[in-house]
């Protein structure tokens, strides 16, 4: 059993959740995630490890509740307990001094990016964190990627905070100009978000990682239900990701599969 400790709504939809899980929160490296089971006998979710704290031996975990299972887990309260937690998972995040890194989230993308920024910043790296949503309440973390990024923008689609539209725009003019071009891209968000900046860094031969979301069921290996195509190849995000070079993916691969259990409830993507 792991026990809530703490349990907020952060934007529509959207939950913070701190647990206690110390052998996971000591041994976790950005990128990785775990597999989550509200209780016997319910569906496994994978969820990204937000952040850690080995210390207090405390995980902290962001959940779109758009299912039943995810609804599950969110209406745990502070004080109730989630009955399994597998990991960490995954592939860690390849943190280099890369020197200037462009960090783009597209809504709730920007949960999966705040680690790998975070740790990114550690390195030396000098972020420009750029986040995007559909209007102002879509908006997160702003203020925690401001504690160590260089600067922070924020674009909205309706024009309700920052720049009118998308994450893209922002970047372009971040590429466009060499006092501010990144060597190093990192973009996490929905699939189109993603394909969108692996193309406009790809000209410039900017490196560019992506996170990957496709369906997951064991999160270890096993039944293949997060196969993704990367150079060709294919791969498993799971084991092999979830991150990967952005040049390389196959996004209309990853699209089709993710369409595929539309018709299902609360698809178990990565989040
Ligand atoms: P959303 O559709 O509201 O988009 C968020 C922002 O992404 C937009 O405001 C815009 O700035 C950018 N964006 C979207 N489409 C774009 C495009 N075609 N070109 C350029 N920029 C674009 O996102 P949401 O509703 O918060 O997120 C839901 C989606 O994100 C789901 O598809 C979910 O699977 C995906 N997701 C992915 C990950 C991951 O690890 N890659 C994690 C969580 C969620
Ligand atoms: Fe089963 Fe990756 S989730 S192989």
């Amino acid at each position: 059993m792991f026990p809530v400790l703490h349990n907020e709504p952060l934007a529509p939809q959207l939950h913070r959740m701190v647990i206690r899980a110390p052998r996971i929160a000591a041994a976790r490296k950005a990128g990785q995630f775990v597999m989550v089971r509200a209780d016997q006998g319910e569906e496994r979710i994978p969820l990204t490890i937000g952040d850690a704290d080995a210390e207090q031996g405390t995980i902290t975990l962001y959940i779109q509740a758009n299912g039943s299972s995810t609804r599950r887990i969110v209406a745990t309260p502070a004080g109730g307990t989630l009955r399994d937690i597998a990991g960490p998972l995954g592939m860690a995040t390849e943190i280099e001094n890369w020197g200037r890194v462009a960090c783009v989230g597209g809504g709730v993308g920007t949960a999966v990016l705040y680690p790998m920024a975070k740790a990114l910043a550690a390195a030396g790296n000098n972020i420009t964190t750029v986040i995007g949503g559909r209007s102002d309440q879509y908006i997160i973390l702003a203020e925690e990627l401001a504690d160590f990024s260089d600067q922070v923008k924020i674009t909205t689609e309706d024009g309700s905070l920052g720049r009118q539209g998308f994450v893209t725009a922002e970047l372009e003019s971040l590429i466009a100009d060499p006092g501010t071009t990144p060597q190093a891209v990192f973009a996490v968000g929905p699939v189109p978000m993603m394909r969108a900046v692996a193309e406009q860094t790809r000209p410039h031969g900017i490196k560019t990682v992506v996170s990957l979301n496709p369906i997951m069921i064991d999160g270890t290996g096993m039944c293949g239900g997060c196969r993704v195509e990367v150079n060709g190849e294919p791969l498993f995000a799971c084991v092999d990701g979830p991150e990967f070079d952005g040049h390389a993916v196959n996004f209309s691969v990853l699209a089709d599969r993710l369409t595929m259990y539309e018709r299902h409830d609360g698809p178990c993507r990565l989040a």
